[in-house]
C-alpha cells in the first residue's frame, strides 16, 4: 500500500484503522479525512532528524499553505513545530489557535502595507522578505508605530536552481517571481540597502527550490545550500552581517501512486547536515541555525477524500466515466497540474479491478477531472470512492465554484474520529451576498 495508514478489512478500505465506509455513512460525502497520528509522526521525523543532523537549535516550520485551519495550528503548537505563514488570513487562523507567533515565518512576494502592519502588530517572529519594497514597508511601519525594536528579517533569495518538478511549483530559478537573485548581483544590493535601515535586523537567508521534489541524489538541495552558504559567508566578510539563520524552504516529494519513489527524509537531512557542516568549515563560518519548511510531506499522506458515486456512464466503443459528488472544487490538482492520484472503491476492496473509467466531478466543465483512466472494480451508484494522499493542497485550494459547499475535515486519532472543520452550508455560501 501507498502508506501504512491505509488498509483493508472485510473488503472495506480502512484509513488510520477506521472503516472508511462507516465514516462516509456517519458524516456524508464528499468528506476529507485526516489522520492526526500520521501528521504528528511526520512532524517528529523532521524534528528528530533536524536536531540530530543540523544541531539542537534547528527546527522545521510547517508550511501551512498545505492545509490551513485552526486545528492544524494547535497540533503544530503541541508538536513544537514552527510555522510558515503566507497571508494575514493564515496569521489570523494561527493566532486563533494560540500558536506562538514568535516561531512563525511570514512569506509572500507582495505583502501590502496593511499585511506588514498586521504581521508586525501580531508579533510574527520573522519576515521572509522578498524585495526592497517590503523592507521599506517594514521600516515605515516600525517608524510610524514608534516601536524601537528591530524586526528580524530573513532575505528570500533565488540560488538559480532547477528542481526538476512541474513549472507551477519551481521557485528557485533566477527568473522566479519570488525572491531576489544572487546571480544578478541584486541579492547583494538588497543586503546593502537593508543594512542602512534602522529597524531591520537581517538574521539570515532563505531559499525554496520548489515543491514535490524527488532528487534521489539530493543534489538540488546540496547545490542550493552551497550557493546560499557561499553568499552568506561573502556578506559576512564584506559587510559583517552574521549568517545566523539559514532557511532551506520545503519541497520534499510524497507518494501519490505506487510508481512514486519513497523519499527517506531522515537520510536526506543527514546528507544535507553533513554537507552544510563541511561547506561552513570550508567557508570559515559557524554553522547557522537551519530551518526547513515542509508542507506536503507533513500532511499529504495524512489525508484521504471520500466521495459517493452518482452516475456511471459507459460510452460504448469510447470511454467510461464515474461521476462523484465532489470534484475540482475540493481537489483542483489534476485540473491545475495533471497530478496523479491513487483511486480506490472503498466498499469493493477485494473485487477484481477490471473496469477503466475517468473519475470526474460534478462541476459544469469538462476539465473537472479527479483522475483519468482509473482501473478499478466496476463502481455502482452509492459506492464510495476514496482518493488517497489528499492531505496537502486540497482543502487549502478548495473553492465554491458552482456554489458547491466545501466538505468537512474529519480527524482521526487513536481510532477515534472528530470534526475539525464543519461542512459548509448553503447559508455559508450567501453569508457575504449583500
Ligand atoms: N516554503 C515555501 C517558501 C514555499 O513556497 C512552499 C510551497 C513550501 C515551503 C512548502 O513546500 P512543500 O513542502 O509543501 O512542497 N499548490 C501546489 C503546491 C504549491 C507549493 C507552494 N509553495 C500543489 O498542489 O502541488
Amino acid at each position: 500500500m501507498l502508506c501504512e495508514n491505509i488498509g483493508t478489512k472485510d473488503s472495506h478500505l480502512t484509513f488510520a484503522g477506521v472503516d472508511t465506509t462507516q465514516l462516509a455513512e456517519k458524516y456524508g460525502t464528499p468528506l476529507y479525512l485526516m489522520d492526526e497520528d500520521r501528521i504528528r509522526h511526520n512532524c517528529r521525523v523532521y524534528i528528530k532528524a533536524m536536531k540530530k543532523y543540523f544541531g539542537e537549535s534547528s527546527f522545521p516550520a510547517y508550511a501551512s499553505k498545505a492545509a490551513s485551519f485552526r486545528r492544524i495550528y494547535e497540533i503544530m503548537k503541541e508538536e513544537g513545530m514552527g510555522i510558515d505563514l503566507v497571508s494575514p488570513g493564515e496569521i489570523f487562523t494561527a493566532k486563533a489557535a494560540s500558536f506562538p507567533l514568535e516561531k512563525s515565518f511570514f512569506h509572500g512576494n507582495n505583502k501590502t502595507d496593511a499585511d506588514v502592519e498586521y504581521a508586525v502588530n501580531c508579533g510574527v517572529g520573522y519576515f521572509v522578505a522578498d524585495s526592497v519594497f517590503e523592507l521599506e514597508a517594514i521600516e515605515r511601519c516600525k517608524k510610524n508605530s514608534g516601536n524601537k525594536e528591530k524586526q528580524k528579517v530573513i532575505l528570500r533569495l533565488t540560488p538559480g536552481i532547477d528542481p526538476h518538478t512541474y513549472d507551477a511549483v519551481a521557485t528557485g530559478k533566477v527568473d522566479s517571481k519570488f525572491g531576489t537573485a544572487i546571480e544578478t548581483g541584486q541579492a547583494e544590493e538588497l543586503v546593502s540597502k537593508a543594512l542602512k535601515m534602522e529597524h531591520i535586523d537581517i538574521v539570515g537567508y532563505h531559499c525554496h527550490v520548489g515543491s514535490q521534489v524527488f532528487d534521489s541524489e539530493g543534489d538540488v538541495y546540496l547545490d542550493a545550500a552551497a550557493i546560499m552558504l557561499s553568499f552568506g559567508a561573502e556578506m559576512q566578510k564584506k559587510y559583517g552581517v552574521q549568517f545566523r539563520i539559514f532557511n532551506l524552504g520545503g519541497g520534499f516529494g510524497v507518494r501519490y501512486t505506487d510508481a512514486d519513489p519513497c523519499l527517506d527524509i531522515e537520510k536526506n537531512i543527514a546528507k544535507l547536515g553533513e554537507f552544510i557542516k563541511e561547506k561552513c568549515s570550508e567557508l570559515e563560518i559557524d554553522v547557522p541555525q537551519i530551518i526547513m519548511e515542509p508542507g506536503r510531506s507533513i500532511v499529504a499522506d495524512a489525508g484521504m477524500t471520500l466521495y459517493s458515486v452518482g452516475t456511471v456512464k459507459e460510452i460504448t466503443g469510447y470511454k467510461n466515466y464515474v461521476s462523484v459528488d465532489g470534484g475540482m472544487t475540493d481537489n483542483p490538482r489534476y485540473a491545475l497540474y495533471g497530478s496523479k492520484y491513487t483511486v480506490l472503491v472503498a466498499n469493493r476492496m477485494n473485487e477484481k479491478a477490471d473496469f477503466t473509467a475517468d473519475v470526474v466531478g460534478r462541476c459544469c466543465e469538462s476539465g473537472d477531472i479527479i483522475q483519468p483512466e482509473v482501473t478499478m472494480p466496476k463502481a455502482e451508484r452509492n459506492d464510495i470512492i476514496a482518493v488517497c494522499t489528499t492531505g496537502a493542497y486540497n482543502y487549502s485550494m478548495a473553492s465554491n465554484y458552482n456554489r458547491i459547499p466545501r466538505p468537512p475535515i474529519v480527524m482521526i486519532s487513536g481510532g477515534k474520529d472528530y470534526v475539525a472543520v464543519k461542512r459548509e452550508t448553503f447559508e455559508d455560501l450567501i453569508r457575504n451576498d449583500v
